[in-house]
């Protein structure tokens, strides 16, 4: 691989945060002349790697292998993102690829990519000091609805996770460069606006908290609705609450992961916090705005969870009523406390109480969208769907709504919600009539 590429596709995996960095590696490679191509004809594919569980790490290598082509040879490869940045070194050895790059190194890229040309070594996972963001151009063409890094990494250490490795400590972009992006991100089309932080509410900068930022974005004409995610309870302060009240731009949606609900558990797992005192801080959510969706991240399997744990998780599900959440099975890390702790919970049982709890959460999702039918809501119009005339957009409750229109990607129209299944709901479009 010695010449220089003059097309690259890249590939995100895992969360939304890489999807975010995905798209800020395109605008790189646009802005240094090469363009957009399929993975199977790019001359540099870039792999946006997540290392959260096993699976997903082992994804990268398959990945690498399926690059190979007919003629027997292959692109330019790239890994990025959390993989890159935990297993570097392995990685070369483990597989040929030309470039390694972290998530806080990925300005680079087009300096690593030309030593790769050049026949050298290019690896880069250091966490420097100065951010990354003042040397990535500026946004280009996006979706109706965009994402907009504000916060990165994590100084929780919760005993299981790998975050506050591969992404760093706690660090929160400057209130006047989110606001540019965010005024950017709206001349390029954007109506909603996802904000992005592993540790979303704990966002400051000089004393101000989420919310003051949340109360600046809503001054943007043109922009119409903002989400954050994800947050960690001990971060949900009463002014993000009250947030919740009185921004109307702000959407009834909170994803607030609690990963289990026994005590016992939730110590090992160093979340401190209570099964209680998670519940209490639903309590003030609900309070500020009764309507607000629920959506949580929970992990089963962990060493030491009991049966009788494993229900204490039920009952929470139960208990909250969640509009949505995700359940996982616990996946020992490399380096991480809990890959030493006793108590393994033996993959059958773990895979049983996976199916069990993702049936519960299931219920609750289909309720959630069954209690909507014959609700009016603002529709953000996103994708087409499958049926001709068929479009699909978002409600503010995050549901995906289904309808017939005449309107376009990008519009939000108000919709009655006529049906539901356990995974969307379908509406009929109302006549705008003249005030
Ligand atoms: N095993 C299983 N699930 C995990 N998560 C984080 N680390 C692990 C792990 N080692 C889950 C948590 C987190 C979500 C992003 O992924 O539920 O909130
Ligand atoms: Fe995966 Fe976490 Fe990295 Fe996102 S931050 S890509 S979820 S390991």
């Amino acid at each position: 691989m010695a010449t220089s590429p003059k097309t690259y596709h890249v590939k995100s995996f895992g969360c939304q945060m890489n999807v975010y960095d995905g798209e800020r590696m395109s605008e790189l490679m646009a802005r240094q002349g090469l363009t957009e191509a399929d993975a199977a004809s790019a001359d540099l594919v870039v792999l946006n790697t997540c290392h959260i569980r096993e699976k997903a790490t082992e994804k990268v290598y398959s990945e690498i292998g399926r690059l190979r082509r007919d003629d027997g040879s292959r692109p330019m490869i790239a890994v990025a993102g959390c993989v890159a940045q935990a297993e570097g070194e392995e990685i070369s050895r483990r597989a040929k690829v030309d470039v390694v790059v972290g998530p806080q190194a990925y300005h680079n890229l087009p300096d690593l990519v030309a030593k790769a040309a050049s026949g050298k070594r290019a690896l880069d996972t250091d966490m420097p000091a100065a951010s990354k963001f003042g040397a990535l151009p500026s946004r280009r063409r996006v979706s109706p609805s965009a994402f907009l890094t504000v916060q990165e990494g994590c100084d929780k250490f919760c005993t299981y996770c790998v975050v506050p490795y591969t992404r760093g400590a706690e660090i929160s972009r400057p209130f006047a460069a989110i606001v540019d992006e965010a005024k950017a991100l709206v001349d390029a089309g954007a109506k909603e606006i996802t904000l992005l932080g592993q540790n979303v509410n704990a966002w400051e900068d000089d004393g101000r908290g989420l919310d003051m930022l949340i109360r600046e974005l809503d001054a943007i004409d043109g922009l119409a609705r903002i989400r954050y995610t994800t947050s960690h309870p001990n971060d949900m302060r009463q002014g993000l609450i009250d947030a919740h009240a009185d921004v109307e731009k702000l959407m009834p949606y909170l994803h607030l992961p609690v990963q289990s609900g026994s005590d016992r558990i939730l110590k090992a797992m160093n979340r401190s916090h209570s099964r209680d005192s998670y519940l209490r801080i639903l309590d003030r959510v609900r309070a500020a705005r009764p309507d607000i969706a629920l959506s949580g991240d929970f992990i089963v399997g962990f060493p030491g969870e009991t049966d009788a744990d494993f229900e204490d998780t039920l009952s929470l599900v139960r208990e909250v009523r969640y509009a949505h959440a995700f359940s996982f099975k616990y996946s020992p890390r490399p380096g991480t406390p809990a890959a030493g702790m006793e108590g393994e919970v033996e993959a059958h049982i773990a895979d049983e109480r996976l199916q069990r709890l993702q049936a519960v959460i299931g219920e609750g999702q289909a309720a959630f969208n069954a209690d909507s039918v014959g609700r009016r809501c603002d529709v953000l119009l996103e994708r087409k769907g499958r049926r001709p005339g068929q479009l699909i957009g978002k409600s503010p409750w995050l549901q995906s709504v289904h309808l017939v229109t005449d309107s376009a990607i990008g519009d939000i129209v108000t919709v009655e919600i006529e049906s539901a299944g356990p995974n969307s709901v379908a509406g009929i479009e109302q006549i705008r009539t003249a005030a």
